[in-house]
């Protein structure tokens, strides 16, 4: 079967320019002008429409058990949500519960996504616990195509690790020729913050921010990239949130070190003052780390200009307001954290970057897709629309206004981080892997059609 893209704007992250794109089966078999197919094969008209790489966000958590909950997105809800938002590639983090081997971990994830994703999916493993005698379990998981490991220096007793194992495990994850990424904080100074704030009363959500201050931030990205250094490792920050723990970043990468970190939608729109909402709803932005001041969301933009973030995530961890952010009425220690936003990130990063700031159509589709499928090891596969790749497209809108709405949106929570915004821009067409899966905004795909990712080699940018 063949289909046809005709008469788009083409933009990858180097290219701009008007053609047809010709797909057979699930790849994309050539670019060119004037292409045609014979009576019976499917031609879609892009004209006025851009013609992109499907987006692929790196850090989301599906139905994770978190704060004695699970988020609220299961793999079909939540990447079916992604698949609306322009979204056809998304890598969550398989966790190892204590006792797990890896492989146990990665086969537990995998009986969570077989047949129920809307769009490609791969995971990071999450390690919690691990000692030098699983050395070998590292080659494992990469010859079965997880290139990326995970560690908290955060969540005491849940899952963070000590330095001793963070070292273990970077160095470890490089021989096997893997990448650790790091959820970056001092989550024992936190934890002491924490325990003198509730003693004092202090139990809003508001003083979540207060517990986690950037300095805190920067203290765990200033280990995480010296310990990688001396690992002599590639290290990955993740959700970098404030301007200090982004200068921590900076100063490894100038020193010549592989050392590498996104940020996420929430934290280049939004700032702490969002934790003063009246009746509770500060809770809705209760997810870690937390937001910050304004001029940190003018240092991230920046960041992402000069190259010093690479990509835009949205560590997608939805949770209602109702039943679930609502556990920490009287205790912010007890509000799930986590926000909604896979659905957001393509739409809000052009409006954001493109719209108002000036970025380039290329730095855009760089910033929400070719990037990652070069850092965590899916390009030219994914990533880019070449000859050979996947046949992940996405028709963009780039002049319709609209308002975001939890009323509207796909993702199963009950409210929105970006309630009533009037952006420009939306996701049109989405075909995944050459299936068209969302048709003019109506969802064509299956549960199902999504499949799990090999990925290569990370950190190659
Ligand atoms: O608040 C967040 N970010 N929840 C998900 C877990 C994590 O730390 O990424
Ligand atoms: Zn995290
Ligand atoms: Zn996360």
């Amino acid at each position: 079967m063949l289909t046809l893209i005709k008469n788009g704007r083409i933009i990858t992250a180097t290219d701009d320019y008007f053609g047809d794109v010709l797909i057979d089966g699930e790849t994309i078999t050539a670019i060119g002008k004037h292409l045609s197919v014979p009576d019976g094969h499917t031609v879609i008209d892009a004209a006025g429409l851009l013609v992109i790489p499907g987006g692929i966000d790196p850090h989301v958590h599906m139905e994770l058990p978190f704060g004695g909950t699970v988020s609220s997105d299961d793999f079909e809800t939540g990447t079916r949500a992604a698949a609306f938002g322009g979204t056809t590639t998304v890598i969550d983090f398989a966790i190892q519960y204590k006792g797990k081997t890896f492989q146990q971990t990665l086969d537990d994830w995998d009986a969570r996504t077989q047949g129920r994703c809307a769009i490609d999916y791969s995971y990071h493993l999450a390690v919690t616990e691990y000692e030098p005698r699983q050395k070998k379990e590292f080659q494992q998981v990469v010859d079965r195509g997880i290139t990326t490991f995970k560690i908290f220096l955060a969540y005491p007793g849940v899952f963070m690790i000590d330095d001793q194992t963070m070292f273990r495990v970077m160095q470890s994850a490089g021989e096997a020729g893997g990448m650790t990424l790091v959820h970056a904080e001092n989550g024992d100074a936190i934890t002491e913050m924490i325990s003198n704030l509730l003693a004092a009363g202090k139990v809003e959500p508001k003083y979540h921010a207060l517990s986690r201050p950037p300095v805190i931030q920067a203290d765990g990205v200033s280990r995480a990239c010296k310990v990688a250094e001396v690992a002599k490792a590639p290290v990955f920050i993740v959700h970098v949130s404030c301007e200090a723990a982004m200068i921590e970043l900076q100063r490894s990468r100038d020193a010549g070190n592989p050392a590498y970190g996104e940020t996420c939608t929430q934290y280049l729109f939004l700032d702490d003052s969002y934790y003063d909402k009246p009746d509770f709803e500060g809770a809705k932005y209760v997810f870690t780390p937390p937001l910050v001041g304004r001029s940190d969301v003018t240092a991230l933009w920046k960041g992402l200009k000069l190259g010093y973030l690479s990509e835009v995530s949205t560590d997608h961890c939805p949770f209602n307001f109702k039943g679930q952010k609502e556990l920490g009425r009287g205790d912010f220690t007890k509000i799930p954290n986590g926000g909604p936003g896979v659905e957001d990130r393509l739409s809000m990063v052009y409006h954001g970057g493109v719209i108002e700031r000036g970025f380039s159509l290329n730095k855009w589709v760089e910033l929400t897709s070719t990037a990652s499928a070069k850092m965590f090891g899916m390009f030219p596969k994914k990533g880019t629309i070449a000859v050979g790749s996947d046949a992940d497209i996405v028709l963009f809108d780039a002049v319709k206004q609209r308002t975001i709405s939890a009323t509207t949106h796909h993702m199963n929570c009950d409210y929105s981080l970006f309630e009533g915004w009037k952006i420009q821009g939306e996701p049109v067409t989405v075909l995944s892997r050459g299936k068209v899966i969302v048709d003019r905004g109506t969802y064509v795909g299956r549960a199902g059609d999504g499949q799990f990712l090999k990925r290569g080699a990370c950190g190659k940018m």
